[in-house]
């Protein structure tokens, strides 16, 4: 078979009576062939950004663990290094493992196992899974949970894992301390969670970025955290949105269906 593109016109004399037509037939290979390579090179593109991108996040934990063993041999003795060097390596074994975890869980299909859930213990767990010392002192909480809300149908685990990712983005704007607050409410179709922060807020020209894998403002980020979150979400058959308003803060709004 041959992509071709078949278009005719009528051809007509100087007074206006038709004198023949014309059939262009144009051959489309050559444009098919070019459009592939040219979707090819954009997703080695991609890959080769992400592959960069990575091998970034690993080695700065690398170079500091090899740096720390390296001392090791000769402060052995020293009890304080000893549990210096604990810490440290501790530190940057989590970094490693955080950074192969979200890699992992952007490029693999998820095994999703649904059922029925109360949205509220999803959001507890969340903020359970970042209270290991990931929330300075100067960040107050608030939760205001909507009494009765309908259960939502989906993997608690995956969901708590998105809702960690843009808590813990609103914990990151507000360096200076601030308020987060995470409330929920609901629709005849949908759970409606919001997470709200007084931090720095998003420009708004980078309102549409944010969501490309790989786009952070931060020294330390990947920029997989919203894309994680957003295919989560997605893969539930909801939605989210973003308002942000610089120097003020930022709302992200979560939608899933109900079942
Ligand atoms: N609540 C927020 N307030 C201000 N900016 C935000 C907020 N949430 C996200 N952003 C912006 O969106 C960018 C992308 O967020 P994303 O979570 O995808 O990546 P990251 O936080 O930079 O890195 P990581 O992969 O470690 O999460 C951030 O770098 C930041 O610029
Ligand atoms: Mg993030």
């Amino acid at each position: 078979k041959l992509p071709l593109q078949v278009s005719t016109r009528q051809l007509v004399g100087p007074n206006g009576t038709p004198v023949g037509s014309l059939m262009l037939v144009t051959d489309l290979r050559l444009r098919r062939d070019l459009e592939a390579e040219k979707a090819k090179a954009e997703r080695l593109d991609v890959v080769n950004k992400v592959v960069a991108g990575i091998a970034h996040e690993i080695k700065n934990p690398l170079s500091s663990m090899t740096t720390h063993t390296q001392l090791l041999r000769e402060k052995y003795d020293d009890p304080e290094f000893r549990e210096f060097f604990r810490s440290t390596v501790t530190g940057d074994l989590g970094r490693v493992n955080d950074v192969v975890e979200k890699f992992v869980q952007w490029t693999q299909p998820s095994k999703r196992e649904l059922s029925l859930q109360d949205i509220h213990l999803i959001l507890d767990e969340a903020l359970s899974s970042l209270k290991n010392g990931r929330i300075p002192e100067n960040i107050r909480v608030s939760t205001r949970y909507h009494a009765s809300l309908p259960e939502i149908k989906g993997d608690p685990k995956e969901l708590a894992k998105g809702f960690s990712s843009i808590i813990y983005n609103s914990v990151e704007a507000m360096p200076d301390g601030g308020n987060l607050t995470i409330s929920t409410l609901s629709d005849s179709q949908y759970v409606k969670v919001s997470i709200s922060d007084t931090g720095a807020g998003i420009p708004p020209e980078q309102l549409e970025e944010i969501w490309d894998p790989l786009f952070s403002t931060k020294n330390r980020g990947i920029g997989l955290g919203l894309p994680i979150a957003r295919k989560i979400i997605e893969g539930h058959g909801g939605k989210i949105e973003v308002r942000s308003e610089p120097e003020k803060g930022s709302t992200f709004q979560v939608f899933l269906p109900i079942p």
